[in-house]
């Protein structure tokens, strides 16, 4: 799933719902957002997008 994605790029989608091209997430996704990721601080946006894309940074 790591395709296309950096960890910014990750970070920023789960805090706003916007995606690298420029899409919003659509169905679940957009509530898990707004009820959810959006309220999650830098670092912890930043540690969830690092796990899931498997960086080492
Ligand atoms: C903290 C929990 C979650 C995280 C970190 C997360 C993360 C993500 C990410 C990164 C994507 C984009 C995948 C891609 O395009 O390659 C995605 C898509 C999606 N997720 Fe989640 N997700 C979470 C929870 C959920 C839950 C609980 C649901 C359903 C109830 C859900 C439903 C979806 C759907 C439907 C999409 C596709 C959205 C679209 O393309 O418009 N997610 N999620």
């Amino acid at each position: 799933m790591s395709e296309g994605w950096t960890t910014d790029d990750m970070a920023y989608a789960l805090r706003s719902g916007i995606t690298p091209s420029g899409d919003v997430f659509g169905g679940s996704m957009a509530e898990v957002v707004r009820y959810g990721t959006g309220f999650l601080s830098d670092a912890d946006l930043n540690a969830m997008a690092t796990y899931l894309l498997d960086n080492k940074s």
